[in-house]
């Protein structure tokens, strides 16, 4: 293995993004495989706003596998973490830096430990599918740094293992998850259906709408979804196919009336199907229904469709405009109807050039906001300061990346552990 010491450490750090899916993924045909009852669609959002972090690193002098989250360390005895080290290192292939002297058979991947460190630069709590951009981050760098050959799809079939909506993390702009057929799940995997460069239009506006409950986790809610719902099975055998097929010519022609329409009844029913779970999970809350309404009420008066809507496992709201001047229009109703009571700075993150673009400079500015056109009542319209936690403002972004500066990785390049 090493030719001098056993003392070199080999580490590789990659981020990934998150994405949001506009044709739901919910159900599962294998509980332990991850296999779906359906296809999905997602839309890659630009990590520059939403990433993990995660560097990966191997050494003879590892006693273990261990892994620090947000710089806690976790446990790594879950099947879905094993599935997924044991997939890669069965992939794994030859290693060889002359200069340190370092060489790593095939054979000598599965005996070397590993150490994982990944950072996410959202709140894991605040519901942003951290475990989509974490466990497409952790296949990604063990890929890279065990000199896995397969192609990005093999790739995102072991993602999936890890997380299902994981997988469509994989590629960056428009993803398809295709669900297969295969017991083995070999063909259950993601595939690129745009780039984002194909549709760049986009704006997405993401409300983290504050939240007491503790949520059912994705993962019980489907479970429990398939066992107890028969608007879920009608879903996904009679509606979800023909929308996926809809959703594919609407993003391939960048038509948005038909793209939102689809995304927004798409997440409705999946919500739906939420309710009719025995016993009813309830995942939107009120200030949920209100974006809900507001941008329905807005949409109408337009005439055309000027913002998508959908929420996953969660009370957020996760809206999609069509360009950037409408997302100006659509930031400045949504300070209107929840302005902040923080700094503004720390209200809206992300892309922060939509406050320009919605004219909005300071706290003042909002104050000052008139009633939404489309809001007929004489009656001035209630506003609910402290419903929504903070706004991020992103876009449709690329897929994981390498991360090439030593001062980027999460491990300490001496000692292998966090910095
Ligand atoms: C509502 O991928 O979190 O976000 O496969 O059990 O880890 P597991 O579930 P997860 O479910 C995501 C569900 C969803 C819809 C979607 O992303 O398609």
């Amino acid at each position: 293995m090493a030719e001098e010491s056993s003392n070199w450490i080999v580490m590789v750090t990659a981020k990934s993004p998150t994405n949001i899916a506009v044709i739901k993924y919910w159900g599962k045909r294998d509980e332990t495989l991850i296999l779906p009852i359906n296809d999905s669609i997602s839309v890659t959002l630009d990590p520059d706003h939403l990433c993990t972090t995660t560097t990966v690193a191997v050494s003879p002098a590892f006693q273990s596998d261990r892994m620090w989250l947000n710089g806690k360390e976790i446990s790594l005895s879950g099947h879905r973490y094993q599935n997924c080290l044991r997939e890669i290192r069965q992939r794994a292939s030859e290693y060889e830096d002359e200069k340190r002297g370092i060489r790593i058979s095939k054979e000598d991947w599965g005996k070397l430990h590993v150490h994982i460190a990944s950072y996410n630069n959202f709140p894991t709590a605040a519901g942003l599918a951290s475990s989509a951009a974490g466990f497409a981050c952790l296949v990604f760098a063990l890929g890279k740094l065990m000199q896995v050959k397969e192609d990005l799809g093999a790739l995102s079939a072991i993602a999936r293992q890890g997380s299902g909506s994981a997988c469509r993390s994989l590629y960056g702009g428009f993803v398809k998850w295709v669900m297969g057929n295969d017991v083995t799940g070999k063909d259950s995997i993601a595939v690129q259906l745009a780039s984002e460069k194909h549709w760049d239009d986009l704006v997405i506006i993401i409300a983290v709408v504050s939240s007491r409950q503790k949520e059912t986790s994705s993962t019980t809610g489907m479970r429990e979804s398939v066992e107890t719902s028969t608007l879920l099975h009608h879903r996904s055998k009679e509606v979800v196919p023909k929308r996926i097929v809809q959703m594919e010519e609407a993003i391939a022609n960048r038509d948005f009336a038909s793209f939102s329409k689809l995304t927004c009844t798409d997440s409705n029913q999946f919500h739906a199907v939420c309710l009719d779970t025995c016993p009813p999970i309830f995942y939107m809350n009120d200030t949920s229904h209100k974006i809900i309404s507001y941008v329905e009420k807005w949409n109408q008066y337009e005439g055309t469709a000027q913002v998508a809507y959908t929420f996953d496992a969660g009370p957020n709201a996760v809206l999609i405009a069509r360009d950037r001047k409408t997302a100006g229009h659509l930031l400045q109703r949504l300070l209107f109807y929840f302005p902040p009571n923080v700094d503004l700075s720390s209200y809206v993150l992300g892309d922060k050039s939509i406050l320009q673009e919605a004219g909005v400079e300071s706290l003042k500015d909002i104050e000052g906001l008139p009633s939404p056109p489309e809001v007929k009542d004489n009656v001035a319209p209630k506003r609910y300061p402290g419903d929504v936690s903070y706004f991020i403002c992103t876009r449709p972004g690329r897929g994981p990346v390498v991360l090439t500066g030593e001062d980027q990785a999460l491990l300490d390049p001496k000692t292998g552990l966090p910095k």
